[in-house]
């Protein structure tokens, strides 16, 4: 089984890795719908310290923390109710709570803000998106999703469209799948594209890909195809969004004449890249992909804690 000191991102984890805690998530689907109860981690505190606004990953955490029996404690806007308001600093912040928890699950607009925070803290550090760097809980649930639903891993066509320069989550996803017998097709927005960094891993883990503009071809050919929305909040000049945000919409009409299922999938939220005419589409994955996020954040407290399930 992995060990795991840190989660900060994914560009260490190895194939095995990446198994081993898709096994433990798996295994924790009865206590993660609530119908096993679990007093795992009854013992444990997590905080979430989120410095960016979150539905899905905080309260994922929280709801796997809790289904494990653990306890939780919270600061849902870390800009303004924590002392960072009066200019504390993200090392003297994590000395400081890491006296009033087990593990801290944290979000920031900094990237390399959560190896920071490790370098720092005394209990497990759980990367829940820092800047444009990695967003590695996200990563693992889409690589769950994608497992649960096309029941492999390998062999897999997938498609990423949108935003991908600043997207931390297809960052996480593509550095996770490229350990995998995958082939990746990249589209963009023209200077949104995948960056340089994760191009290189991709290279040199061998695996292939392409960049294009023609999505409905794309899709014709996809297993998977991965949807995300123009980052507007990291965009340097904010024109820029109204400029490109309808550059590429993932509708219903691209699905027409595509024999086979495609998995469609987003990170979300969504804003109007993928149009709510798929939502009926049976190989719509995006609300399923969510609770994905309850499975693997409670598998991984079970392994950073050492505490697997029977
Ligand atoms: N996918 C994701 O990170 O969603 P939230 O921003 O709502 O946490």
């Amino acid at each position: 089984m992995v060990t795991l000191k840190h989660i900060t991102g994914l560009k260490d984890f190895s194939r095995r890795d990446i198994e081993d805690v898709l096994e433990v998530a798996i295994g924790l689907e009865d206590v993660c719908w609530g119908k096993k109860v679990s007093k795992l981690l009854e013992d444990k505190v997590l905080a979430t310290l989120f410095y960016e606004p979150s539905t899905r990953t905080r309260l994922s955490f929280e709801a796997a923390m809790q289904r494990l029996g653990g306890k939780v404690i919270s600061v849902a806007d870390a800009k303004s109710t924590s002392s960072a308001w009066k200019g504390e600093s993200l090392p003297d912040t994590i000395r400081t709570i890491d006296n009033y928890c087990d593990a801290i699950a944290m979000r920031h607009p900094g990237s390399g803000a959560a190896e920071i925070a490790a370098s720092y803290s005394r209990v497990p550090i759980l990367n829940a998106g820092d800047g444009t760097n990695e967003h590695p809980t996200q990563g693992l649930l889409d690589i769950l999703t994608i497992r649960k639903e096309r029941g492999t891993l390998d062999g897999l066509k997938v498609v990423m469209v949108g935003d991908l320069k600043h997207t931390r989550s297809t960052n996480s996803l593509t550095l996770g799948l490229s350990n995998f017998d995958v082939k990746f097709t990249f589209i963009s927005p023209s200077g949104f594209e995948t960056s340089p960094w994760i191009l290189d891993v991709v290279k040199k883990r061998g695996v292939p890909y392409s960049q294009t503009t023609d999505l409905k071809q794309a899709v014709q050919e996809a297993d998977v195809v991965y949807i995300c929305r123009i980052q507007k909040e990291r965009l340097e000049d904010p024109g820029d969004y109204e400029k490109i945000k309808g550059t590429y919409v993932f509708n219903r009409s691209l699905l027409e004449g595509v024999t086979k299922l495609v998995t469609v999938m987003h990170h979300l939220p969504r804003v109007g890249e993928l149009s709510e005419d798929v939502d009926s589409y049976p190989g719509a994955a995006y609300f399923r992909q969510t609770f994905n996020g309850v499975l693997i954040r409670a598998a991984l407290l079970a392994i950073l804690f050492n505490r697997l399930p029977e």
